[in-house]
């Protein structure tokens, strides 16, 4: 079973889509366009009647929302949960039920995920993005990190949901990329060539899949990711 991203001509290049289940980084460096191909992931799910889960380190609910709806993606009624590892900076706000008030807590952070999938399991939860998971490792030392993120994607693929993980490039040494690289089931590297001057990505990795490893041009346009 493949998970389709609906990202026009992406799909094609993955035998169909994501494996059902998988974990898939989308590693690249700043602006390279990796919060909007997990949005479109997302967005494109929910409008076939999926729930989703979307734990965000980068921003509250409600600004992604908005910069969602830039792209005509409108989520408003749609079943999703944000898990806000983002507005406790803030100090003082009002705490709801998917906030996480200390993200060195990874016992709130991982009852709070339990709870959230245990709210969405029978409304047909599919798709799960965080967004950056880098964001984690400010906060916990490395292998705590580590060690969480591989509880974490064991209890998403239990649950059947495939997952696409942000990874901010040039942050983590060789030897945490090799591990991440290890505890996930496929890599899609985003990239901006300055000798193309063009956006560009490719398949790194991808479990269970015949694909090329030719880096391809993609757009982003009023409507999201388009690849050339
Ligand atoms: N409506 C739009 N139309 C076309 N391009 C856009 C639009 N909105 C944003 N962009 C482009 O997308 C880029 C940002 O992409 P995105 O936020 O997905 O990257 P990112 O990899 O998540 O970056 P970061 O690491 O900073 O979070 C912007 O720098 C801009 O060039
Ligand atoms: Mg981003």
């Amino acid at each position: 079973m493949r998970v389709k991203t609906y990202i026009k001509g992406f799909d094609e290049k993955l035998e169909g889509g994501f494996p059902q289940n998988s974990s898939i980084l989308i590693f690249g460096s700043p602006g390279s366009g990796k919060t909007t191909f997990c949005n479109q992931f997302i967005y494109n799910g929910l409008k076939k009647g999926e729930a989703a889960l979307y734990i965000t380190f980068y921003a509250p609910p409600r600004v992604i929302k908005d910069r969602m709806k830039k792209f005509g993606w409108n989520i408003e009624g749609k079943i999703i949960i944000f898990i806000d590892v983002y507005s406790w900076k803030a100090g003082g706000i009002r705490v709801d039920k998917y906030t996480i008030r200390e993200p060195s807590d990874l016992n709130e952070f991982n009852i709070k995920v339990s709870e959230a999938i245990k709210e969405l399991k029978n409304k047909n939860l599919k798709r799960c993005t965080i967004d950056s998971l880098s964001t984690l490792f400010l906060y916990v030392p490395t292998d705590l990190a580590l060690k969480f993120t591989s509880v974490l994607l064991g209890k998403f693929k239990l649950n059947d949901i495939t997952q696409t993980i942000v990874i901010e490039g040039g942050v983590h040494d060789q030897a945490t990329l090799n591990a991440l690289d290890a505890m996930s089931d496929g890599c899609v590297e985003l990239a901006y060539s300055e000798m193309l001057q063009k956006r560009i990505m490719r398949i790194r990795r991808m479990v269970n899949t015949k694909h090329s490893l030719e880096w391809f041009g993609f757009q982003i346009s009023n409507k999201g990711i388009v690849m050339e």
